[in-house]
């Protein structure tokens, strides 16, 4: 491990266990109520309900499945993951909103490889629940400050000249409620509104050349046609830049929840202004005020006052493995995993811990290493000697922005914020194993 420049000493432990001001009540409400499949009751969720292997399916002898002829093609015409992995599933927080229809699931980042998320297992956020729309009836229009309005039907978008390109979308209400102190206990929870997947669409730089946009015009609207109707101002150097309008995720049609038939991606900008069920794009000269832009989306500062227009989302990290929902089953070797992404380019750096800050080792970074998109890390040659260990992970990005501790984001923003966190995660390791979500203070 090549060590790096120890930062600021690590001071007194705060466990996640100890009050938490607004939530605690709330917390233990959600442990009680995930049962198995919450905090480090999760071992008893990965570790499949049978503990103990079979002797008659092991060498010499031959095992059951070996015995028989296995189902032939078509069994299942869509596949789906093998029925040992079927608590791998997006998970949503009960007491975190009124309704599903309005509401949040969470990607289970603790059992992805890799830097894909499968489409299956790709968080939702609805602000109207999923609309299901009908392709042939779909239809995009742009209107405004163009030359000449348009309206695309669905089969219109596909004949322009494909692009694909792989970005990760992060909500940015992610790690919102662990802004007080450590909450929830599983990555899946605390960092699991994130997903990366590769999308295949058309420029939106492509559509807009199609429509004229008028000199004067800085600005779109864009609007989703689901029952939120959902909307947001984008400027329009971002929706010259990179945005696309897409069709596919991972090779295979949009899924209904992620936007079907038509979502807009806007790289590296916080996931609100990704508008799925595209339905309008309206070209003007100034900022709409969009209730997602005002009254939501916008962080409160310790005076008082919001700022406006976080689009980017800074340089973040988490380490997945081990996590609360994958406790450290024996001392000795043990391989650390982990995710990173920068809404400014490209991954430059990850530097992780086990001793909470006092020693930095520079991670290993996994290629293919995009911008705007999750880099895989891994730290070899960790020896775990039974001990409590506090791991984090701290990351840097190609414009040298370094992922904060919570106490100096805190500094700037107080602690009335819900968005836009990306401060480093601690995770303690137990004397038995279990891992923790605590916070450094
Ligand atoms: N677009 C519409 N039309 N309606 C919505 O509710 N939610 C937004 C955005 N686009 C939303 C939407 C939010 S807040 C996020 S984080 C992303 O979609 C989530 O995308 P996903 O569900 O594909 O993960
Ligand atoms: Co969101």
């Amino acid at each position: 491990m090549n060590k790096t420049k120890p930062p600021a000493k690590p001071g007194h432990i705060q466990s996640s266990s100890s009050e938490i001001p607004t939530n605690a009540g709330r917390r233990k409400a959600l442990l009680a109520g995930l049962g198995a499949a919450g905090g480090a009751a999760a071992a008893g969720l990965i570790t499949p309900a049978r503990a103990l292997a079979d002797p008659a399916n092991l060498p010499p002898n031959v095992a059951d499945w070996s015995k028989v002829l296995g189902p032939g093609v078509d069994a299942y015409p869509y596949g789906m993951p093998s029925k040992f992995e079927k608590t791998v599933v997006r998970r949503h927080v009960e007491w975190l909103t009124a309704t599903p229809e309005s509401s949040i699931n969470f990607t289970p980042l603790y059992a992805l490889d890799g830097i894909v998320t499968p489409n299956g297992l790709c968080f939702e956020r609805h602000h109207g629940g999923a609309a299901e729309v009908i392709p042939e009836d779909y239809r995009l229009m742009i209107h405004g400050m163009v030359e000449r309005p348009l309206v695309f039907t669905y089969q219109d978008l596909k004949r322009f000249p494909p692009q694909s390109r792989f970005y990760f979308l992060e909500c940015a209400a992610n790690g919102g409620m662990e802004w007080r102190g450590a909450q929830l206990n599983g990555v899946q929870f605390t960092h699991g509104m994130v997903h990366c997947v590769q999308y295949t669409g058309v420029p939106l730089r492509t559509l807009l050349e199609e429509a004229g946009v008028k000199p004067k015009a800085k600005w779109l609207l864009v609007e989703g046609g689901d029952s939120a109707g959902m909307n947001r101002s984008l400027p329009m150097d971002k929706a010259l830049d990179d945005c696309m309008v897409v069709y596919s995720m991972n090779g295979e049609r949009l899924r209904t929840e992620q936007g079907y038939p038509i979502r807009l991606v806007v790289p590296g900008f916080e996931g609100n202004m990704w508008v799925k069920w595209l339905r309008r794009i309206e070209v003007g000269d100034g900022a709409w005020m969009a209730r997602e832009e005002t009254s939501k989306y916008t962080d409160l500062m310790p005076d008082g006052r919001a700022r406006r227009f976080t689009w980017e989302m800074d340089a973040k990290s988490v380490i997945t493995s081990p996590c609360p929902e994958l406790p450290c089953k024996q001392k000795g070797p043990q391989v650390i995993k982990g995710l990173a992404w920068s809404g400014r380019g490209k991954i430059a750096r990850v530097d992780v811990t086990v001793d909470g800050g006092r020693n930095w080792h520079q991670a290993r970074l996994e290629d293919p290493i995009m911008s705007k998109c999750l880099t895989r890390f891994y730290l070899d040659g960790w020896s775990w000697d039974g001990n409590p260990a506090y791991l984090q992970s701290r990351a840097i990005d190609e414009t040298g922005y370094v992922q904060p501790e919570m106490a100096a984001l805190q500094a700037v923003r107080g602690v009335n914020s819900i968005y836009h966190n990306n401060a480093i995660q601690t995770w303690r390791i137990n004397p038995t194993g279990e891992v923790e979500n605590v916070r450094l203070a």
